[in-house]
Formats: C-alpha cells, structure tokens, sequence
C-alpha cells in the first residue's frame, strides 16, 4: 500500500478501461466477468487476458478463474483507480506521504493546483479480512469493495452536510473509495497535552451540538476522531455517521457524548456530568 504513486505510473491507458469496467460493474458481480470486459471495451480475449495478468501482477485486481473468467478490485486497485479519476478531474495533482493509517483507511496528503493542499482518504471496509458479504448476487456474493465506496460516499456526504455549520474539514470531491477534503495542520487530540483542558471540553460539546441540530450523530466521536491546534479545533472521520432521526440515534449520541467526558475527566480530572452535557446538546437553542 505504500507505494501507490509508483504503481500508479505504471498502469497504462489500456488499463483503465478494465479498470473502468470493474468499477461500473460491482454492484452486480462479485468478479466482473469477462464478456462484461469485452462488450465495454472492445478488446479481443487475450488482450484481456494480457491485461488482467498486468494489473493482478501489480496486485491490483483479484482473478477468479474456476466457473468463469472474472476480477474484481483489491484495496490497492480500486484505490488507484480513484485516484487516477481525481487526477482526470484536475482534483489532485500529486500524491504526497501516507499521514495516517488505520483499521479502515489510509490517509495521504495531496497538491492539487485548485485547492491547495489537501488529503485523500481510502478507505477500506473489510480489509484485510475480506469478509464475505451476506448478500445474495447472481454471481456471488456482494464484494467489499462495494462496502468500502459506500463508506466513503457517506463520509462525504456528512462533510457536505456539516461544513459550515461545524467545524469540520472543508468537503473537496470524492470518488470510488477516496475522498478528498482541505489538509489541517493539527494534531489527534489524543496527543497533545492542553493548557486549557475545559475550554477545549465546551468548543467540543458545542460541535456536537452543531452536529446534532445540522441532523447528524458521528457515532465513533473519541480523542482519535478530534484534531486540534492552537487556532480551533475540526471533528473527522464520518463513515459511520448516524442520522438524527434515526431510532438509536440517541444512543449513539450518548455514547459520543460519554466518550468525551470519560477522556477528559482520566486526561485531566475535569469532572462533567454526562446527563447535564446531553441535555446541553439535546436542547435545541
Ligand atoms: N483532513 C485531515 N487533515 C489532517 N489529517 C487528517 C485529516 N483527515 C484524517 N487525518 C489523519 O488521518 C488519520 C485517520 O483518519 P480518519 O478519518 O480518522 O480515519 P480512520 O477511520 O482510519 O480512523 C487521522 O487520525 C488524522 O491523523
Ligand atoms: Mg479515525
């Protein structure tokens, strides 16, 4: 995974067509088979085959070859694949450094010439795992790689939907499993040490509450999911953002709000009263 600016001048325009085709396709195919590949892009059989073997040897794409010919996505292909679309966009110019990487994501910084410096985020839903689905398909089961660019999808769509209103980093573009949003020069509040721990603890609260009446519960809020420095402070990670509306949204919000209360008082003995702290939130003013 490190490596994805090496591999990336390394596929050829052929390759995007396959690539292309893989993508447009899984939401119906587990492994997209190859007549899909033929009637897309027009190439003959072996020219296919030729370019399956390239990308699979670049461990971009996985075959299958017992009942039928197919492929599908690995995390590094369907990353690669968005990345070279956002490059087609004009979105991102050049990939920099891996920032970050987690259970469900790796996250690089970015130039582009329209919007400065940015990240890209991939995410990765069932990695490394790669978990089946329970999702019948009439060529097998629904692939992860469909998961990982919903996830994606609605992270963007909460940034979207918040930014402005909370304080979050500004939403750029999206597309398969990136998503690309403004660089924040901070740090994981878990990693700082504050001077000013209850100040910080309201500037937090209050952007949940933002959150809340813009009709969205994060429901993974921690010390991880908050970065800080000296100018503010920008809530991140939105995959599994739960609508307000929804029926345990509450729950969720509960737990967002204890989560924050039990670091500060362990940090800094700051001692909040969860149920107070809620109905702060809750209370629609
Ligand atoms: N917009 C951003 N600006 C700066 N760093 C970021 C940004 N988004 C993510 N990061 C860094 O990448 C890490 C992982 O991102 P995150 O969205 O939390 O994904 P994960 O699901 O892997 O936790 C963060 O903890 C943070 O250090
Ligand atoms: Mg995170």
């Amino acid at each position: 995974m490190h490596d994805l600016a090496e591999v990336y001048k390394k596929v050829d325009s052929m390759s995007d067509c396959i690539m292309g085709a893989i993508f447009n396709n899984m939401w119906d195919f587990e492994y997209v088979p190859i007549h899909v590949f033929e009637r897309e892009c027009r190439f003959s059989q072996e020219k296919i085959e030729a370019v399956l073997k390239k990308l699979s040897d670049l461990r971009l794409v996985e075959k299958k070859i017992e009942e039928y010919i197919g492929a599908s996505f690995t995390f590094k292909g369907l990353s690669i694949y968005s990345l070279k679309m956002l490059v087609k966009r004009d979105v991102i110019d050049m990939l920099g450094k891996i920032m970050g990487e987690g259970k469900e994501s790796v996250v690089y910084n970015a130039l582009s010439k329209r919007h400065g410096e940015v990240v890209v985020k991939f995410h990765r839903v069932g990695y490394p795992s790669f978990k089946k689905v329970k999702e019948k398909r009439s060529y097998g089961t629904l692939h992860h790689t469909v998961l990982t660019v919903r996830s994606a999808k609605r992270e963007f769509t909460a940034l979207k939907r918040l930014y402005g209103y909370a304080s979050v980093p500004k939403p750029v573009d999206w597309k398969g499993n990136a998503v690309v949003t403004e660089l924040i020069d901070g740090m994981e509040l878990i990693h700082v040490r504050l001077e000013n721990p209850e100040e910080v603890f309201e500037m937090i609260v209050d952007e949940i509450k933002k959150m809340y009446l813009r009709g969205i519960v994060h429901a993974d809020l921690s010390q991880y999911n908050i970065l800080v420095n000296k100018n503010g402070l920008w809530i991140i990670d939105f995959p599994q953002f739960v609508d307000a509306g929804e029926k345990n949204a509450e729950e969720y919000l509960r737990r967002d709000v204890n989560n924050i209360v039990t670091y500060f008082r362990r940090a800094y003995g700051l001692k909040k009263n969860l149920n107070q702290v809620l109905q702060y939130v809750m209370d629609r003013k």
